[in-house]
């Protein structure tokens, strides 16, 4: 065997969406690019803002002196100060540069806030249906995963989080608007998970943080204000990127914020700027810093993402899926309509519609669309995503 155990382990129970990328590309390869009607992936199709390609440009063409040396591991304070300013104006919190660390997207943010806080055996909640990779980032750092079920809506159950802290519990891991199901979450559930997380706190004498993944914060449809976890929770950090509202996942930039309420915030600046280099990360990348200093209250046309929400939603609710109408990020979460929802993405994959079961995210029975494609995509899916479930009615009968 040449790579370890663990990762020869991980790999086969990874993640679904990775199994059908795969799948895509050998279809591809098969049927021909224009014939796979690929909705696996949240890789926004859609190019980054013109303000993002001026920024580029103007900061590509200077010749500053040291621009492209190491800098502090938390960043640019340029940078900082511009995320904090945003912060600040959003949240009507005192955020300034110190509570800012840049990062390599989400994904290297929160890897870097869980070793920051977690010590070996302690436990993170997070809610089910759940982005898969949490489950390895908090092994990579020795921490356990506790899951808690959100309800038939996908909204968090406080008695299912409440079941799920323990004296071990360190953080919950809470992502809104919500990989997989676009569900964006009140701020009565700020609230209750705020009175939730200090009751817990004061019987324990150890802070519970609220981790909250926040990639998606800006998409959000027909004018919604998301509620913002700086605004309710004192003990929470947010770890987001750039990756979907400017649509430049390729540039791995995002930031950790910790909130100015929030027990040791220094002390925590301070470890995941340690924690950043020796990840690997050194620090996020200063070209991708100095672009999005300018770039703070900008993100991609939510129009066009929500004209496409609609078109699909509509479709298929014609059709007769059951599915939640998600207020924001891309993606739709609709009910298998066989029991076995590995078995009805196959039936779908039939259709060359390449989606991603639901047992992929912790919730079999569902699956999930990415619409972050084309329009046109979109409009010549809908007889598959038809045919697909006469051909479901057909198996259900037989059952
Ligand atoms: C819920 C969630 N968190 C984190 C990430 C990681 O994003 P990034 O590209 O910023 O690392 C993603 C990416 O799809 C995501 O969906």
């Amino acid at each position: 065997m040449y790579i370890s155990t663990k990762v020869k382990e991980n790999l086969e129970k990874a993640s679904w969406i990775r199994k059908m990328f795969e799948e895509g590309i050998r279809m591809k390869k098969e049927f021909g690019e224009g014939e796979v009607l690929d909705f696996s992936l949240g890789n926004p199709l859609m190019e980054p803002p013109d303000e993002f390609f001026e920024q580029l440009e103007r900061i590509a063409g200077e010749r500053k002196k040291g621009q492209h040396r190491y800098m502090p591991n938390t960043g640019f304070v340029e940078t900082r100060q511009a995320v904090a300013d945003q912060l600040s104006l959003e949240t009507g919190l005192p955020f300034t540069p110190d509570h800012i660390i840049m990062v390599c997207g989400a994904a290297g943010g929160l890897n870097v806030a869980i070793k920051t806080i977690i010590d070996p055996g302690d436990e993170v909640i997070i809610l089910a249906p759940y982005f898969v990779e949490y489950l390895f980032y908090l092994e990579n750092h020795g921490a356990r995963p506790v899951i808690a079920e959100t309800g038939e809506d996908f909204l968090p159950d406080m008695d299912s989080i409440e079941n799920a802290l323990t004296r071990r519990t360190r953080a919950i891991i809470v992502n809104s608007p919500n990989n997989p199901t676009g569900r964006v979450y009140g701020e009565a559930f700020y609230r209750d998970l705020r009175d939730l997380l200090q009751k817990r706190e004061r019987e324990t004498g150890r802070p519970v943080y609220l981790l909250a993944d926040e990639p998606y914060q800006r998409l959000v449809y027909e004018g919604i204000k998301p509620p913002r976890a700086f605004q309710y929770v004192p003990n929470c950090i947010s770890v987001t990127s750039h990756s979907k509202d400017l649509s430049i996942p390729g540039e791995r930039i995002g930031y950790m914020a910790v909130s100015p309420h929030c027990a040791g915030a220094s002390e925590i600046i301070g470890g995941a700027a340690f924690c950043n280099r020796t990840l690997g990360f050194v620090n996020a990348p200063a070209l991708a810093q100095r672009i999005v200093a300018g770039l703070q209250s900008l993100s991609v046309d939510v129009k066009d993402y929500e004209m496409k929400r609609d078109l699909l939603y509509g479709a298929l609710k014609g059709i007769g899926y059951e599915i939640h109408k998600p207020e924001g990020a891309f993606y739709l979460f609709p009910k298998s309509p066989i029991p076995d929802d590995v078995q009805f993405v196959k039936i779908l994959q039939r259709e060359k519609v390449l989606t991603v079961p639901g047992s992929g995210f912790g919730r079999p029975g569902y699956f999930r669309i990415a619409y972050c494609v084309e329009e046109k995509t979109i409009r010549r899916s809908v007889d598959s995503f038809k045919k697909a479930w006469e051909e479901a009615v057909g198996v259900n009968a037989r059952l």
